[in-house]
């Protein structure tokens, strides 16, 4: 495996490269010099993003960079103008610069591993995943820090993705969505491919589908406005920090409240995406008769989504088991429903 490391500064690509030698092929270069980006098989880019200089420096080199599949981006993850940065550069993967040594190497093995040859172009299903996170990360930047929300690339990216489900199937897209991002946007990104899928073996009519996309890709919005200190926290979450957690569809909600091109249906599968039929949901605990059909189908699609991915805390599990756990959980979620997502989970 061929890793190439690109740093703004001698000492970081020297200490880098003392980090990775051991166990790769490696070539190095500093900042602002060509790439040839034959046979490499990942790239590792630490740069400050804030540095206008080191921005410039990587768009020039952009069209090179995206022509590596693996593309790990090492930021200041605290600073969320620098994650949107590195997504708007081509990253596939953005971690923290303070990463130790061994969770890099067993991020570098774990993205390598599953990757298709070398020199192969860019699927229509990475290339909507990208396009979907660099939107994502936009628009949980605009929501921290008060600025407009580009409602319009949210809907066209969703509306890729959905190409890209109907072209690709609804595995392909897991696939490629768990080996190119991880995260809330990869979250955000499989619940939006769940869901088209969903929607789609449904037979839903086009402006369903689209209502459907749309609040999926909006649908954890609000967890732009919770301390990543708690969102990205690698243990339990105790109780003050998961009430913390439940304030995100109220505040995605807030957030997209008078924007012209949010619907009112998809601003309340925004904040009720986490109701349950018997209740026991949150933030409103609405009943059955108040929960329609767009957010039973959300509700079901972002539940499946977060257990086939993997956590801090837990392990991806497998398609089959997150049906059997989704089968069992009785009087919260409508039975045809599940029953009808049975096809998508495990066949599609
Ligand atoms: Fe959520
Ligand atoms: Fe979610």
């Amino acid at each position: 495996m061929r890793i190439h490391i690109i740093s703004e500064s001698a000492v970081q690509l020297s200490a880098m490269c003392a980090m990775l030698e051991q166990q790769f092929a490696l070539t190095s270069e500093l900042l602002g010099a060509d790439i040839r980006p034959n046979d490499i098989d990942a790239v590792v880019v630490t740069a400050d993003l804030r540095v206008i200089d080191n921005i410039s420096a990587l768009k020039k080199i952009s069209g090179k960079l995206n022509r590596i599949r693996k593309r790990i981006f090492l930021i200041d993850q605290r600073n969320r103008l620098s994650v949107v940065q590195a997504y708007a550069l081509g990253a596939t993967h953005v971690l923290s610069h303070s990463i130790g040594k061994a969770q890099l190497l067993a991020k570098l093995i774990d993205y390598t591993a599953s990757d298709v040859a070398p020199g192969e172009s860019l699927s229509g299903g990475a290339e909507a995943a990208r396009t979907g996170a660099e939107s994502l990360a936009s628009m949980f930047s605009a929501v921290s820090t008060g600025a407009a929300i580009d409602i319009q690339a949210a809907k066209a990216a969703a509306s890729r993705i959905a190409d890209s489900i109907a072209e690709d199937g609804l595995s392909d897209w897991l696939a490629t969505v768990r080996r190119h991002h991880e995260g809330t946007y990869q979250h955000c990104l499989l619940v939006t491919g769940i869901a088209v899928d969903f929607g789609l073996s449904l037979g839903l009519g086009k402006a369903d589908i689209e209502r459907l996309h749309s609040a999926a890709m909006f649908h954890d919005i609000g967890k732009a406005k919770i301390p990543l200190a708690v969102l990205d926290k690698p243990g339990r979450l105790d109780a003050g920090e998961r009430a913390i957690i439940e304030t995100h569809p109220a505040a995605g909600y807030d957030a997209l409240q008078g924007n012209a091109g949010v619907s009112p249906e998809i601003l309340d599968a925004v904040r009720h995406h986490h109701e349950y039929l018997d209740g026991s949901g949150y933030p409103d605990g609405l009943c059955a008769g108040s929960i329609s059909d767009l957010v039973r189908v959300l509700t079901i699609s972002d539940i499946f989504a977060a257990l086939i991915e993997a956590r801090h805390y837990k392990p991806a599990m497998s398609r089959e088991q997150a049906y059997e756990i989704i089968q069992s959980m009785h009087g919260k979620l409508e039975t045809p429903l599940v029953a009808a997502f049975r096809e998508v989970a495990l066949i599609r």
